[in-house]
């Protein structure tokens, strides 16, 4: 059972006008998204967006009794201005995007996101366009697969993996998940400790696959660009690099005064300008953590737009 992370601190700092129209755009199991409804006046509205197509379609009963309140599009939220348009809406008083895998895609073995149960290679979170695994293990150079496994899955041995499995395509395409798992955890040297070997280079795959980060910067972007002055972003993070990206962006966008030489000083931000809600990334309490290890990494950042600058 999927249970959303950081549930309570999330709303508590999504929601600031129960009327208000929110977009949350990994919905998912429709976990956040149920309790954000749940929050909401009769006047309040939440759009849904995901990219995986089986998402859309399985909240739809776990959403019903919302009636029109609740719309749900597949599409990337990258994409959101433009999928939000389409129904409408230009301006929103919150955006909650919660990243990574929902555990549907981890369970069903013929999505291929885990290495822990055999299917076909797949991973893309969106099966309607785009390469799979399987197309990428087995058409991209050494170099490049050594560099993803590196950066995304901060992988020490990637050079040794992606030359494993440059000499595993010689005999024949890999397309199953056991057998990219066995070929990592070869080239490893083996199990140790209680992580399975293939760990980081299959996150690092579906990463690669699903251009997550590159769909992180532009749905940051989007988000901050639709909300309304006083409505805010609320961002659940569980790898280091998208907590960067977060951090970064929310940075830049944040008011600063910078003294100028001449007296007086001027205001620094890339537009619009944001205030910070969070200063540390808010994580998971001892109970959350005891109940659901997947709050583990999590973090949650938010900003407000600025009313005036
Ligand atoms: C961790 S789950 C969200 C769980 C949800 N908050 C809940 O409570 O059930 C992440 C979801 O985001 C979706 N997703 C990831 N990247 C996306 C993107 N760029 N655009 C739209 N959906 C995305 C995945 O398909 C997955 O269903």
């Amino acid at each position: 059972m999927h249970v959303p992370v950081l549930l309570n601190e999330t709303l508590d700092l999504l929601i600031t006008n129960p009327a208000g129209t929110y977009i949350d755009g990994t919905l998912g199991r429709g976990g956040h998204a149920l309790e954000i409804l749940k929050r909401l006046s009769p006047d309040g509205r939440l759009i849904g967006l995901d990219r995986d197509a089986e998402a859309i379609m399985q909240t739809a009963e776990r959403l019903k009794g919302f009636g029109n309140q609740v719309q749900r599009i597949h599409g990337n939220f990258a994409d959101m201005k433009e999928l939000c348009k389409t129904i409408g809406v230009t301006e929103v008083d919150g955006v909650l995007l919660d990243l990574g895998v929902s555990s549907p895609q981890l369970d069903v073995a013929e999505r291929g996101f885990s290495f822990g149960k055999d299917g076909p290679l797949d991973m893309r979170m969106d099966q309607t366009q785009g390469r799979s695994v399987a197309d990428w293990v087995n058409e991209e150079d050494e170099e490049t697969l050594a560099n993803v496994i590196y950066r995304l899955g901060e992988e020490r041995k990637s050079r040794r993996i992606a030359r494993a499995i440059v000499e595993a395509r010689k005999t024949g395409r890999i397309e199953r998940t056991l057998e990219l798992a066995a070929i990592v955890e070869k080239a490893v040297g083996g199990r140790r400790g209680p992580t399975h070997p293939a760990t980081q280079t299959f996150q690092a795959l579906r990463m690669a696959v699903n251009a997550e980060l590159e769909s992180l910067e532009t749905g940051l972007e989007a988000g901050l660009s639709m909300l309304r002055p006083g409505g805010r972003m609320t961002v659940i993070t569980f790898h280091s690099l998208e907590d960067r990206m977060v951090k970064e962006c929310f940075k830049r966008h944040t008011v600063k005064r910078e003294s100028l030489q001449q007296g007086g000083e001027k205001l620094v931000y890339d537009e619009p300008a944001v205030r910070r809600i969070t200063g540390k990334p808010v994580t998971a309490t001892k109970q959350e953590l005891a109940d659901n290890p997947r709050a583990r990494s999590a973090k949650l950042r938010v900003v407000e737009k600025e009313m005036t600058v």
